[in-house]
């Protein structure tokens, strides 16, 4: 297991429709290992594979709170069979939007159905925080990111702030 690079946002890949998984195999188990790893070296709740340059439909989670016993979870190819009609508004943050937190609202309860890290067709029912983790990280399956929720005007404060960021980060030649 390794820890990877989280991309910071604006970058294209993490705009791109992610493809997939043909077959869960040792690559795509060492994949969401990796992830895992990451995200919980970057105290995240969840994470998808474009946030570290993987353009594939899999996504981690663990939505386990301080103190209780670790909860991890490996969804690939996951897809939503139902939704609740009501909704729910959280403030949601993103390990590639460091800093920010905008609400979204989004569906309180969801089914998804996903293969699991052995590959085994799995279903769930997620209410809650972990609802809105799920969905938060397949809208990145999408290329769909956590300022396309919020108005125009926002997102592109965000992003200039963040551009400023990673240039102020780079490397200068001397
Ligand atoms: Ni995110």
């Amino acid at each position: 297991m390794a820890v990877r690079p989280i991309l910071i946002a604006p970058d294209p890949r993490l705009k791109v429709v992610c493809t997939p998984v043909e077959r869960v195999d040792g690559d795509v188990r060492r994949l969401a290992d990796d992830m895992l790893e990451t995200m919980y070296a970057s105290e995240g709740i969840g994470l998808a594979a474009p946030q570290i340059g993987v353009s594939r439909r899999v996504i981690v989670a663990d939505c386990a709170r301080t103190g209780e016993k670790p909860a991890p979870m490996v969804l690939i190819n996951p897809t939503i069979t139902w939704e609740s009609e009501d909704e729910v508004s959280a403030s949601e943050g993103c390990l590639s939007f460091p800093e920010y937190f905008g609400d979204v609202a989004r569906p309180a309860s969801v089914k998804v159905r996903y293969l699991d890290r052995d590959g085994r067709s799995q279903e769930i029912e997620a209410k809650n925080l972990l609802a809105v983790c799920i969905q938060h990280e397949m809208d990145h399956l999408d290329g769909v990111l956590l300022v396309d929720h919020l108005s125009a005007l926002k997102r592109r404060i965000i992003l200039r702030k963040l551009t400023k960021m990673k240039r102020a980060q780079e490397p200068v030649a001397v």
